[in-house]
């Protein structure tokens, strides 16, 4: 091999390297609700609150409930509260422009990122807190702020309170029905999104759900849009990428 050969290679697994360690960096995002979390809604300091995962997963003792959100840490949202994309009641299934019947419920992926974001669920729950004997089934809450331990802390009105009311939300827990609002083949490739390479691999069960745009992992994306993993310093959406991937438009 000549030398500037080597070069290269080396050059190149300098840059794979990068992309790797600029991946999946929810420390320090505003999904690290730990202490020293990168948000403004996180946990008080010195209370055995400084782990990043507990918030969302546990190791034992998970709520079942979540099928798709795997190890979930957070009690379960009171079902029958949400009204779906096109739908003109809560817990009936909504109809699109295009024709496709959604879920009357949003399903547990879904659900997951709802259990903080409805803006009932209160996001300092917890079943199995940190440490030896932190268990309760129904999920304890602890200091988050202001708000005192055993007091919920739900998400404050705003844009990030995507609420109960998902009508003018992008559709979630609808089936993916090629063809229909100029949807592309599910094995269109598609480039620069974090875990897939077709359509298929951004689908839940067939169907798109929060997590077909969003990693929660994914902080070096202001918005944890999926669609990032790709070219370095590319912002997520930019030129509409995360739209056009799925829309012939
Ligand atoms: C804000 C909530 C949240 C936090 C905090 C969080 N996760 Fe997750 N995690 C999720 C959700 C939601 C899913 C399901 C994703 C999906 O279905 O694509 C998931 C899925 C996973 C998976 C399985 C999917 C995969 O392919 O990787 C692993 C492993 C994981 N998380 C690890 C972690 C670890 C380790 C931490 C702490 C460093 C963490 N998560 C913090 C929400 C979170
Ligand atoms: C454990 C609670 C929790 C869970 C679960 C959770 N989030 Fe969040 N998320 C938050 C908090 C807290 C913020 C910061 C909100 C704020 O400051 O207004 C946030 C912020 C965000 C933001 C960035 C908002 C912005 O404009 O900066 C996005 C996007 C987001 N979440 C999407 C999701 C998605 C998608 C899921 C599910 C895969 C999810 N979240 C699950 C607590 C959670
Ligand atoms: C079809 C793709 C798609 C789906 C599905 C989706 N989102 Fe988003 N979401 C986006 C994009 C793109 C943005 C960034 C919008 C922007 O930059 O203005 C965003 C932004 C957000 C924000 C930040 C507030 C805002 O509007 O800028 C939150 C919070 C959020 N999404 C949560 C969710 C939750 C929770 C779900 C599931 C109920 C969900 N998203 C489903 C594409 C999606
Ligand atoms: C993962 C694939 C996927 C991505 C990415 C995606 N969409 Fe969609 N979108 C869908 C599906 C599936 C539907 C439901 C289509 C139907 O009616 O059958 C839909 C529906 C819609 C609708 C409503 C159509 C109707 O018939 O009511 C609009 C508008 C839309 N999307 C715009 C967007 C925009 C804007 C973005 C980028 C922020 C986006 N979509 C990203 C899959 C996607």
């Amino acid at each position: 091999m000549r030398r500037t050969e080597i070069a290269k290679i080396a050059a190149a697994a300098i840059l794979a390297l990068g992309v790797t360690s600029a991946m999946a960096t929810i420390t320090g995002s505003k999904h690290d609700l730990s202490a020293t979390g990168g948000g403004t809604i996180k946990a008080d300091a010195g209370q055995n609150n400084d782990e990043i995962c507990v918030y969302c997963h546990t190791p034992h003792a998970a709520n079942t409930d979540f099928a798709g959100a795997p190890l979930w840490n957070k009690a379960t949202p009171s079902s029958g509260s949400f009204t779906m994309y096109g739908a003109t009641a809560a817990n009936t299934a909504g109809q699109t422009i295009a024709g496709t019947s959604t879920d009357q419920q949003p399903n547990a992926p879904s659900l997951a990122c709802l259990s903080c974001h409805d803006g009932v669920s209160a996001i300092n729950s917890i079943v199995n807190a940190p440490g030896s004997g932190g268990y309760n089934a129904s999920g304890q809450l602890v200091a988050f702020g202001a708000t005192a331990a055993g007091t919920a802390k739900t998400m404050p009105a705003g844009v990030t309170q995507i609420g109960t009311d998902l009508t003018n939300d992008h559709p979630v827990s609808i089936t993916y029905v090629e063809g229909a609002a100029s949807l592309k083949p599910t094995t269109t490739a598609v480039t620069g999104w974090s875990g897939a390479s077709t359509i298929a691999d951004l689908l839940r069960n067939g169907k798109v759900e929060c997590v077909s745009c969003h990693d929660p992992h994914l902080g070096e994306s202001d918005t944890f849009l999926r669609r990032n993993a790709g070219t370095v310093g590319e912002a997520s959406n930019k030129g509409s990428k995360v739209c056009l991937t799925c829309h012939d438009k």
